[in-house]
């Protein structure tokens, strides 16, 4: 049988390939590069049975409600899976005969074929920002480039230094992989609980997030958006942290208090930061960490080249075709 889905975006063509040769679905797409808008994407689900959406759709009790029972498979291209509601997706609740009904909703992701993406351009981010490579093209190019000068535009190395993970997965792992041959001294990580096995491959360390921060030259956040990392890097974090050091976050946003960011840049408790992922997205271009000369700000790029990007989309294709079938996704979310 044909299974009807919605994809909420222009997704990369590979995906698109893998869904019309399938025979498998009959699709409707939002066929922009832009976000549908939620009025249109609540008409649009009704009644489908799957549903391929990127990270900019807050998938709801609201929008859940809207598709209906029928909807069986959400596949989403994306690592993160803090836009979906979990306790929404797999709830059981009493309907008006008080009979307990589940959605019961299998979620498919796209983890790992974006894990090289993500760590190059945290690497270039750390880097950028370390480095001070954004103003030093603009003294470049704006007559601020008088004379070679001997403190001029000096950084921070990474020879030597002691390189923290906020959060030791995959992408951790790469980042630090990555970084090692620049001759970082010392790897130190920080998750929930110790992850020897994962640890072993770049022999990091096991601390506190108090020693995170104390013993920190770069800290990379790589752990996901959840109620237990929302905003955990604030200013009790940040005042902790070395006034030399350098701060990078390639997760997401709200892991961050951006206020206390604000305030650790701009009086010189820390040296940098370099973000892909801001709250909210895009970032107002009027918002204060703009005007900081240590901030560089990206939008939200981690992931964006081309062999990832069709990847993570055949990725969601395919999630969202095995979901429908019946079996076992490539890469299936537990909720
Ligand atoms: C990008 O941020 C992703 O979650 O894939
Ligand atoms: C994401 O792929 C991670 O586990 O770091």
């Amino acid at each position: 049988t044909v299974s009807r889905v919605y994809v909420t975006r222009q997704i990369p063509p590979e995906g698109l390939e893998i869904l019309r040769k399938s025979g498998q679905v009959q699709f409707e797409l939002w066929n922009s590069d832009d976000p549908v808008p939620r009025e249109e994407l609540l008409k649009k689900v009704k009644g489908v049975d799957g549903l391929l959406c990127v990270l900019t759709e807050k998938i709801d009790a609201e929008l859940l409600d809207a598709a209906g029972p029928n909807l069986k498979v959400l596949s989403t291209m994306s690592v993160g899976f803090d836009h979906l509601s979990q306790p929404e997706l797999k709830k059981s609740e009493l309907n008006f005969v008080c009979v307990c009904f589940l959605r019961g909703i299998r979620v498919g992701y796209t983890p790992e074929v974006l894990t090289d993406a993500v760590a190059e351009l945290t690497v270039a981010l750390l880097l950028t920002t370390s480095r001070r490579l954004i103003e030093a093209t603009h003294e470049a190019k704006t007559g601020g480039w008088g004379t070679w000068r001997t403190l001029w535009l000096c950084g921070y190395e990474l020879a030597n230094s002691t390189v923290g993970i906020l959060g030791l997965g995959r992408i951790g792992i790469a980042i630090a992989e990555r970084l090692k041959p620049f001759k970082v001294k010392k790897f130190i990580y920080t998750d929930v609980a110790p992850r020897p096995e994962l640890a072993e491959i770049i022999q990091a360390e096991y601390v506190s997030m108090d020693e995170l921060a104390k013993q920190s030259d770069f800290l990379a956040v790589c752990c996901a958006l959840t109620p237990e990392t929302q905003g955990i890097c604030n200013h009790n974090l940040f005042s902790k942290m070395k006034n030399t050091a350098i701060f990078i976050n390639t997760s997401r946003g709200g892991v961050v208090n951006q206020e206390d960011l604000y305030e650790a840049l701009s009086t010189g408790q820390i040296a940098g930061a370099g973000l892909d992922v801001t709250t909210p997205e895009p970032l107002p271009t009027n918002h204060p960490l703009f005007t900081l000369k240590n901030c560089v700000i990206l939008p939200h790029i981690a992931s964006a080249s081309y062999t990832t990007r069709n990847a993570m989309s055949a990725l969601a294709a395919n999630n969202l075709l095995a979901g429908l079938r019946g079996e076992p996704m490539p890469k299936e979310l537990k909720l």
